[in-house]
């Protein structure tokens, strides 16, 4: 099934109609193949009490979330989340760390400049490949959230190898052309930068953690 995404509300509501069955067997499906997920958390260099405003777009069921959440016990997150399904199972999930963390039901990007600067990391954990066209405009959004001297971080698919894999991919949304990481290059200055291979080389999944320096 091939669909056209011309805008943020079409993406949107393509995610929110994959969800509502795929919700239901996310968290216990998804350890198999979302590699990377706990060690991007992990690899973020910022003191781990401080005080910090951390983005993470694409939160899902709120799994990084509540990493993010216990691994800067004083961070303040606010996460975006385009999907109905997965909003109620995030919420649900995070309800006891109270107002230090909002999920936020709507497309990220779409608040244009009243963030800007206002964030010191920003996680993009296997969005952005689902986020088509629209990936670049999310990064370059993200570069203006972020202040100078933060940081963002990014695991997802890379690429493959095997065309039955990519078309299955496809199927479910997901683009894997090794598409990130010239863009996140060219706007951070690399932190983290690794390509993993997975599953006899099936697929590639890439880490990146980047710097704003201007
Ligand atoms: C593969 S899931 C990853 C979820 C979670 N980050 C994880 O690592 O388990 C991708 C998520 O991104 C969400 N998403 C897709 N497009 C989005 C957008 N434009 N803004 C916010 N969330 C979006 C989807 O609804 C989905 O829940």
């Amino acid at each position: 099934m091939k669909i056209s995404h011309e805008n943020p509300g079409e993406q949107a509501s393509a995610m929110d109609n994959y969800y509502k069955f795929q919700s239901k067997i996310y968290d216990m499906t998804r350890w198999t193949f979302l590699f990377g997920r706990d060690e991007i958390i992990k690899a973020i260099p910022l003191e781990r009490n401080a005080k910090i405003k951390i983005l993470e777009v694409g939160c899902g069921t709120g799994y990084n979330t509540k990493l993010l959440a216990q691994t800067f016990p004083n961070a303040e997150i606010r996460a975006y989340e385009v999907a109905e399904d997965m909003v109620k199972l995030s919420r649900k999930k995070l309800s006891s760390f109270g107002n230090r963390v909002e999920i936020v039901h709507q497309p990220y990007g779409t608040e244009l400049e009243t963030q800007n600067g206002h964030f010191d990391a920003c996680l993009f954990s296997y969005s952005l490949t689902m986020i088509n066209p629209q990936w670049e405009d999310l990064i370059k959004q993200a570069h203006k959230d972020l202040k100078t001297g933060g940081y963002i971080a990014v695991v997802d698919f890379h690429d493959s190898k095997r065309p039955w894999f990519k078309k299955h991919m496809g199927n479910n949304h997901v683009r894997m052309d090794s598409h990130l990481v010239p863009l996140l290059k060219n706007l951070f200055s690399p932190v983290v930068e690794k390509v993993h291979s997975v599953y006899m080389g099936t697929w590639q999944y890439m880490m990146f953690v980047g710097k704003k320096t201007d």
